[in-house]
C-alpha cells in the first residue's frame, strides 16, 4: 500500500492537472455524520414528483442488464414537447456539470481563452484548467449587470459561459441583452440556466434566433433531482452533433432516462414547487434586510447576504454548530457573503431565527 502512494505524479500527470487545486463541490455531509439542514448547495427542500419514483420502479422492474439508449431519446423528445423545439437540438447530460464539460471539451483546445463573468460558478474555472485554456474573468458591475466588454472581441476566444440567474448572486441579465452579447462574441454563448426556472424569463427561444446561443438545463434545483443527476442543453443542431462525438456513450443511465422523461412531463409539479420556494424567498429577502444584510433581488432558489459592518465567516460558523450549513463565500476583489438556499418554510424560519439570535 505504502509503495503505491510513492509515485512521482509530476512525471506521468499533465502539468496542468499538477497545476490546479481542483473544483470543491460544497459540502456534502455523509450518512451517519450529523444531520444538517442543508441550505448549502441550492438542492430543493421538497420531494419530486411521485410520477419520477413510479418510472424508476417500472424500469428497474424490467432489469438493467442492458445498455441504455445513448442519446436518450425519450428526454429529448419530452423536451422538445415542452419547448416546442427540434429533438435534434437537445442534448443530454449527467447532470449540467457533465454538459458543461462536454461543452468545453468540444469548443475550447490548450491555449485558448475562455470567458466568464465574475464572481459565479467556481466549475468554470476548472474546466478550462483541465482543458489547459485559460479563463478570463469580467467583473459584474456593482448593480450586477454586465459591461460591454464582455462581449469584446480577443483573440484565442472560443467560448463565454454566462449563467443566468447567476450564482451566488441569484441576478439576472434581461433576455434582450444576453441576445446583444451573443449577437456581437466572435464565439458560442452558454447561457447556464441552472436556475432559470425560478426566474421570470428564460431563454430557450432565443436559439432559434442566435445560433450562437446555447441553453443548459439541470434538473437538479426546481426538479428536485439532484441526487439522480440529469441535466440537458438546447443548442444547434449542428453543434448538437458535434458534440455528441465528445460525450460518454452513455452517459444517462435507464433509470435516469426514464425519470427526466417524467419530471420533465409533470409540469403541475414544477408549477406548484416553484410557487412554494417563491414565496419562501420573498420571506427570506425582506428578513434577512430587516436584519441588515443587503441583498440583491434573488431570481434563483437562494438568496446572496452582504454586510460591511461586520465579518460573515462567525454566522456561518454559528449556524454550523446549531445543524444549518449555508455557503460562505470569499471572492478576491469582490468579497464575502452567505449563500443561502430556499428551504422549506420551517428551515428558514430555523436559519432566520439563528442568524437573528446570533446578531
Ligand atoms: C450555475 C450552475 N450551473 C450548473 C450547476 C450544476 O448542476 P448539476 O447538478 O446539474 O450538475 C450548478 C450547481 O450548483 C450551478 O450553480
Amino acid at each position: 500500500m505504502q509503495k503505491n502512494r510513492n509515485i512521482h505524479v509530476e512525471n506521468y500527470v499533465r502539468p496542468e492537472i499538477i497545476a490546479m487545486n481542483g473544483y470543491v463541490p460544497g459540502e456534502q455531509p455523509k450518512a451517519g455524520q450529523q444531520q444538517y439542514v442543508k441550505l448549502n448547495t441550492n438542492e430543493n427542500p421538497y420531494r419530486s414528483s411521485e410520477k419520477v419514483y413510479d418510472a424508476i420502479a417500472q424500469t428497474a422492474a424490467l432489469g438493467l442488464s442492458r445498455y441504455p439508449d445513448p442519446t436518450a431519446t425519450a428526454v429529448r423528445a419530452a423536451v422538445a414537447k415542452k419547448f416546442n423545439i427540434d429533438p435534434d437540438s437537445v442534448l443530454c447530460g449527467n447532470g449540467s456539470d457533465d454538459l458543461l464539460t462536454i461543452l468545453t471539451r468540444t469548443f475550447v483546445g490548450n491555449g485558448e481563452l475562455l470567458r466568464l463573468p465574475y464572481p459565479t460558478y467556481v466549475l468554470y474555472r476548472s474546466l478550462a484548467e483541465i482543458q489547459g485554456a485559460t479563463s478570463e474573468l469580467v467583473p459584474f458591475n456593482n448593480d450586477w449587470t454586465l459591461p460591454d466588454t464582455f462581449f469584446d472581441v480577443a483573440s484565442k476566444l472560443r467560448l463565454v459561459f454566462l449563467p443566468n440567474p447567476n450564482s451566488p448572486s441569484g441576478t439576472v441579465i434581461p433576455k434582450l441583452r444576453i441576445l446583444e452579447i451573443a449577437e456581437r462574441l466572435p464565439c458560442p454563448l452558454v447561457v447556464d440556466e441552472a436556475y432559470a426556472d425560478f426566474a421570470e424569463e428564460h431563454c430557450i427561444d432565443l436559439v432559434e434566433k442566435c445560433n450562437k446561443i446555447i441553453v443548459c438545463r439541470t434538473l437538479s434545483k426546481s426538479y428536485a433531482l439532484a441526487g439522480l443527476r440529469f441535466g440537458y442543453l438546447v443548442a444547434s443542431p449542428k453543434w448538437v452533433e458535434q458534440m455528441m462525438k465528445v460525450k460518454d456513450s452513455y452517459n444517462c443511465d435507464s433509470l435516469a432516462i426514464a425519470a427526466a422523461t417524467a419530471a420533465i412531463g409533470d409540469d403541475d409539479w414544477l408549477a406548484e414547487n416553484r410557487a412554494k420556494i417563491l414565496a419562501t424567498r420573498t420571506r427570506l429577502t425582506e428578513q434577512m434586510r430587516r436584519l441588515g444584510f443587503d441583498v440583491p433581488t434573488s431570481h434563483a432558489n437562494f438568496t446572496w447576504n452582504t454586510r460591511k459592518d461586520r465579518l460573515l465567516k462567525p454566522i456561518y460558523e454559528y449556524l454550523k454548530i446549531h445543524g444549518i450549513l449555508v455557503r460562505y463565500m470569499d471572492y478576491p476583489q469582490w468579497g464575502e457573503g452567505l449563500r443561502i438556499s430556499v428551504g422549506a418554510e420551517e428551515q428558514t424560519n430555523q436559519c432566520l431565527n439563528l442568524i437573528e439570535k446570533f446578531l
